[in-house]
């Protein structure tokens, strides 16, 4: 591929692979069953699809395009498509420095998982009462040394499959690290639906309660659609600059967008029916995975602690192949000529491990709880900042790109591999969905939130 560093998959499979491992993360396994619970089940559900397949996969199949077709970073690549109009580069900047927040925030909430899992490991969790997982969580997470640890350790995973680069780190792990997860999901799902009253929790999930889904929560399905596809900052836009020249976009989009959806509802059912089956309260919030589960694991006796090994390993995996892709975007936009791959990639780890020091020291009861900005603690502040605001502005501006300021010919050429593949369902996807549906849905929803806030 023509990339300015000559970095590349090395097939459509390789590529599938690595996006799917940037989508499927902390947002599918952490972030969705609770968001889900809150806001009403099956009706968050429904919003949910609709912003998935009609927003989320149109914004993966136009920054694929404007990747593969420029080969650069995000900041280059809107003024090379628009020469006239340099200041589209501004979009891709937006998104990068929302790459770089959405990390400092993943390493935190990374290095509770690595800890769960370690804890699981050794037994330690195991051994706490029934009513102390909450105090547990609370300690642990705003103490000001173990954290740092996992998250240090974390990261220098992260780095080091940077540092081998695209086809030999990120592919490769991801070709090695997707099916094993899949793997874990589906014993885990299988284990949980057979349950002593497993049905309570799949009816919670399934069966719409419109009474909680305010327009906060639509605006909520919405950041949690575009953050769990990874679209709405640029990162698809870097993957899409190594996809390989005879890669069907659409198809991809589509495979990339299904699997992620699946992970999401496929870790509901892994988690509610556990949830319900040992009478535990499934709005438990962000701390549903680390609190209630464990608890949950701990009542199943003896093989609970496999189920609590399987699981932790399993989110820690998510979790690092998307941090794989965020650490990707800001290690290609820095790295050029000048300043090679590795030190990039060095240079932004360090970066990127001050803010995620501060905001976990701002968790909870932690050392920096009393530093307020906008009257909220510094890891609110940055988790509302990247889950409900900065992704949906990105994404109307970059459909507004790709669907009025880019040339349509070069869309068609690109989508068609240059004239091999038949165009005539592309134009559904261009004249309707990507120019009319996306940006509107779009606009509506973000003004609606505004109003609403
Ligand atoms: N999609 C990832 C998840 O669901 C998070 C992510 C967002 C990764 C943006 C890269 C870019 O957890």
């Amino acid at each position: 591929m023509a990339t300015k560093t000559g970095e590349g998959f090395s097939s459509s499979f390789g590529a599938i692979m690595a996006a799917a491992g940037s989508a499927v993360g902390l947002g599918n396994i952490w972030r969705f069953p609770y968001i889900c619970g809150k806001y009403g089940g099956g009706a968050f559900l429904i919003v949910y699809v609709f912003f998935v397949f009609f927003i989320g996969m149109i914004l993966m199949m136009s920054e694929f395009v404007i990747g593969r077709r420029t080969g650069e970073d995000p900041v280059k690549a809107y003024p090379k498509l628009r020469p006239h109009r340099p200041g589209w580069r501004y979009v891709g900047l937006i998104g990068l420095v929302t790459c770089f927040l959405i990390l400092a925030i993943y390493l935190v909430i990374s290095g509770w998982t690595l800890n769960y899992f370690f804890e699981s490991l050794v037994g330690t969790l195991s051994t706490i009462p029934d009513d102390g997982f909450g105090a547990h969580f609370n300690q642990f997470a705003s103490s000001p040394l173990r954290p740092m640890i996992f998250i240090a350790v974390f990261l220098l995973l992260t780095t080091c499959v940077i540092v081998a680069g695209v086809e030999k780190g990120v592919e490769r792990v991801s070709k090695l690290l997707m099916p094993i997860l899949v793997v874990l999901l589906v014993f885990l799902c299988i284990r949980s639906l057979t349950l002593d009253g497993a049905a309570a929790g799949l009816s919670y999930l399934f069966s719409p309660d419109f009474s909680k889904l305010s327009g906060e929560g639509i605006l909520a399905a919405l950041g949690q659609a575009l953050f769990s596809l990874s679209v709405g900052m640029g990162v698809m836009i870097v993957y899409g600059s190594y996809l390989p020249k005879d890669d069907n976009i659409l198809k991809s989009s589509i495979w990339i967008t299904v699997c992620d959806f699946a992970i999401a509802v496929l870790s509901g059912v892994a988690i509610f029916p556990a949830v319900f089956a040992c009478g535990q309260d499934p709005t438990g919030g962000p701390g549903l995975v680390y609190q209630v589960l464990p608890l949950v694991f701990n009542t199943m006796g003896p093989v609970g602690r496999i189920f609590s090994v399987a699981f932790f390993l399993l989110l820690s995996l998510a979790a690092l192949t998307s941090a794989i892709s965020l650490l990707e975007a800001l290690t290609q936009w820095v790295s050029g000529e000048k300043i090679k791959r590795t030190p990039s990639a060095i240079i932004m780890s360090l970066m990127v491990i001050v803010l995620a020091i501060a905001a976990s020291f701002s968790f909870g009861e932690g050392i920096w709880s009393g530093i307020k900005i906008a009257g909220m603690q510094f890891f609110d502040f940055l988790d509302k900042l990247t889950g409900t605001i900065l992704p949906p502005v990105c994404a109307l501006l970059t459909i507004i790109f790709f669907g009025w300021f880019m040339k349509k010919d070069d869309i068609m050429d690109e989508l068609s591999n240059h004239g091999m593949l038949k165009t005539s369902y592309f134009k559904v996807f261009y004249y309707i969905l990507a120019r009319f549906v996306a940006p509107l849905a779009l606009l509506i929803v973000l003004i609606a939130g505004i109003i609403n806030n």
